[in-house]
């Protein structure tokens, strides 16, 4: 059986077992004051106070006034070196100076047409011309969109209607891909997921291709393939690439359609994504984040004969009826004006190289800390980013064997301390830093040497106030 946590069908609760009365809980009240009193507003108004679930911080998070650079500052007016970056999307750093005057620029012009405009057809061509398998460009507005759109294509494409994914992989939050990320691992429905569509779904471990290619094999009705091509949660369990290239053959082989979800890694590991960095080409590509320049938009590309099935003359022409797609925000003129601007920058600079070379010194930084501070954790990460390997077993590793693929989620993401994570993120918050809760980030091609001396101390602050209130086993 794939190596998971467990069968488990509920969220892991530990991030937010949170013991309020901790020095370093009540150090981080004492420094956001004002973040406290709106997120008490916000509870009264969205639920958890939030409008996105990764932001869920307790006791509350930081309200954001304004961001420049590497940096974030919040209503307290404390600072911080920002490494959520908009989710991804800002390769570049906040209000980067050509897109902020691309949109603006724009905004003079209108932001809506409701027809079709050259600025949309600009970026769908320079899309086309820096990721491999894009013969093809449809706009939309989120990575959901984009992973929802990829698996009706697919199974229009082929007649057949199962979808095989990856423990632990994410893909959007929309109903076929809402289980199996955190939770769930055995392919049961989370609540308001439809059974039969998980019913629908396979899943197969990302680091035992035999087990994968037996999966496969048992089935003949597999419409598609989709994988994060660098691994789970921004790469936190990385994936070898022989799996992939192992993933690629027997999917061409059995006609069935390879999905690369690059919502994060696209324009991240190279400017064609990882298809690029890799040498591997799917059939479909989705792409989000990074692609919009920082503006909400998204896209699915891919092979033509595939992306016909949203083609009105292609469909009259084959004779097969068409797959439904629309989306009022669709390639808005506000966006594609920062896209297009993102993606020239990304094709004509070493924006992206600069960004993963800051990430492996940060993750450098951090392991020099981590062993001056002698705690067992590790850093990592194969592109633009960094994660922290909490260790609480105590296995004996090192960063090239987690880079390597060799493990599996269960022994990268094993169960924590309750709360741990959790104090870990206010650790940094509270010493400048904003960070990702798992913990890691990615990384951005304008944070600075400056920015990663301060993460590597923070980390260290973090550390010391942890091991002083007992939270760390060594
Ligand atoms: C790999 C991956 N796919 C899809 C998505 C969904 O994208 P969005 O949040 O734009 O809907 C994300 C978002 O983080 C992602 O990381």
């Amino acid at each position: 059986m794939p190596a998971v946590p467990s069968t488990q069908t509920t969220a892991q609760p530990s991030p937010f077992q949170l013991d309020h009365h901790s020095p370093l809980v009540q150090a981080y009240l004492k420094k956001t004051p004002r973040s406290a009193a709106i997120a008490k507003r916000a509870r009264e108004v969205f639920p958890s106070g939030i409008t996105h679930d990764v932001r869920y911080i307790e006791p509350h998070g930081i309200c954001v006034t304004h961001a420049h650079g590497s940096h974030k500052w919040d209503v307290d007016g404390n600072e911080y070196v920002d490494y959520p970056g908009g989710h991804g999307a800002l390769l570049l750093g906040h209000c980067h100076p050509e897109i902020t005057q691309a949109i603006a620029q724009q905004l003079e012009k209108g932001t809506h047409y409701g027809a079709c405009h050259e600025l949309e057809l600009q970026w769908g061509e320079l899309i086309q011309q820096m990721v491999p398998c894009a013969q093809r460009v449809r706009i939309t507005s989120s990575g959901t969109e984009s992973t929802l759109l990829a698996m009706r294509v697919a199974r229009a494409f082929t007649g057949k209607k199962k979808i095989l994914r990856f423990i632990g992989h994410f893909h959007g939050w929309h109903d076929h891909v809402s289980f199996n990320v955190t939770s769930h691992f055995d392919g049961s429905p989370t609540p308001g997921v439809l059974p039969e569509i998980a019913e629908n779904t396979l899943i197969a471990p990302p680091w035992d291709f035999d087990q994968t290619r037996q999966i496969i094999e048992q089935h003949d009705d597999i419409a598609a393939v989709i994988i994060e091509p660098t691994g789970s949660t921004w790469g936190q369990v990385p994936v070898t690439p022989q799996f992939l290239k192992s993933l690629r053959e027997i999917t061409e082989n059995l006609g069935i359609v390879l999905i690369f979800d690059e919502v994060i890694s696209g324009f991240r590991c190279a400017p064609g994504g990882a298809q690029e960095a890799l040498g591997i080409k799917p059939d479909l590509t989705t792409l989000g984040k990074i692609v919009a320049g920082g503006m909400p938009g998204a896209a699915l590309v891919g092979r033509s004969d595939i992306m016909d099935r949203i083609d009105h003359r292609a469909a009259a022409a084959g004779g097969f009826e068409k797959v439904f797609h629309q989306g009022t925000f669709n390639a808005g003129p506000t966006t594609c004006a920062a896209a297009i601007t993102m993606l020239q920058i990304i094709k004509s600079t070493d924006a992206t190289q600069r960004a993963i070379a800051y990430g492996r010194g940060l993750q450098n930084a951090l392991n020099v800390v981590f062993r001056e501070e002698s705690v067992n954790w590790i850093a990592y990460g194969t592109f633009g980013g960094f994660h922290v390997f909490l260790n609480p077993n105590n296995i004996d590793t090192t960063q090239e064997q987690i880079e390597s693929g060799i493990f599996d989620y269960a022994t990268l993401r094993p169960a924590l301390k309750p709360g741990l994570m959790m104090k870990i993120r206010l650790g940094c918050l509270l010493h400048g830093v904003d960070i990702q809760p798992w913990p890691g980030a990615p990384t951005s091609a304008v944070h600075t040497a400056e920015d990663c001396h301060r993460t590597a101390e923070a980390f260290r602050k973090t550390i010391r106030l942890l091991k002083e209130a007992g939270d760390l086993n060594n």
